[in-house]
């Protein structure tokens, strides 16, 4: 007989926290940099100290931001680029620390997915340094036959 502890129910997502898909301009974000920046900040590791005219950039580069909200406050993040027919690559998946755990990253990674220009791409790619269990749970699988090249840019 097994004497596995049963695992504690997960939480779901307080019903408060709302998705949106943003369209080009991505406004309510352009409005909101300095959420974004505090979000990045404090929960990602990788997208640390960027600024604002930076970020704003690197919205108007990505074909699909999505963005999750608990009232005025900024709980998560995702993004991605696309070709719209080859290749996607999601980017800067990252909920804050207090909302982990009940779903909401799966939200945002499925509502990434879902997007026109990431769903008509053949392959969708991106890079994770600890988060390779979450992206299994959610359909990815880890390649082992190419490996990650990577150029730095000296500006
Ligand atoms: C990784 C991250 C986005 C996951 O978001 P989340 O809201 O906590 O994840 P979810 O609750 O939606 O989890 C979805 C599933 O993945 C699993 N999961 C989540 N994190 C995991 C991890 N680190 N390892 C293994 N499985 C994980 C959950 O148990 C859940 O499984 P289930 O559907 O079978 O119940 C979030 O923890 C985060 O922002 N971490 C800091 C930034 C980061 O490391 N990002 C990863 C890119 S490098």
């Amino acid at each position: 007989m097994s004497t596995a502890t049963p695992r504690p129910p997960v939480p779901a997502a307080a019903p408060s926290v709302r998705l949106i898909r943003h369209g080009g301009l991505c406004l309510r974000l352009r409005w909101r940099l300095a959420a974004l920046r505090t979000l990045l900040d404090g929960h990602s590791f990788w997208a640390t100290g960027r600024r604002p005219t930076q970020l704003s950039r690197m919205l108007s580069g990505s074909q699909v931001v999505v963005s999750a909200w608990q009232g005025s406050t900024l709980v998560g993040f995702g993004r991605a680029t696309s070709d719209g027919v080859f290749r996607a690559v999601l980017w800067d998946v990252v909920v804050a620390e207090e909302h982990q755990g009940r779903g909401l990253g799966r939200r945002i990674v499925e509502e990434l997915l879902a997007s026109r220009p990431v769903a008509a791409a053949e392959r969708v790619y991106l890079m994770t340094t600890t988060g390779e269990g979450f992206y299994e749970r959610l359909g990815f699988s880890r390649v082992d036959s190419q490996r990650l090249m990577l150029k730095q840019s000296s500006g």
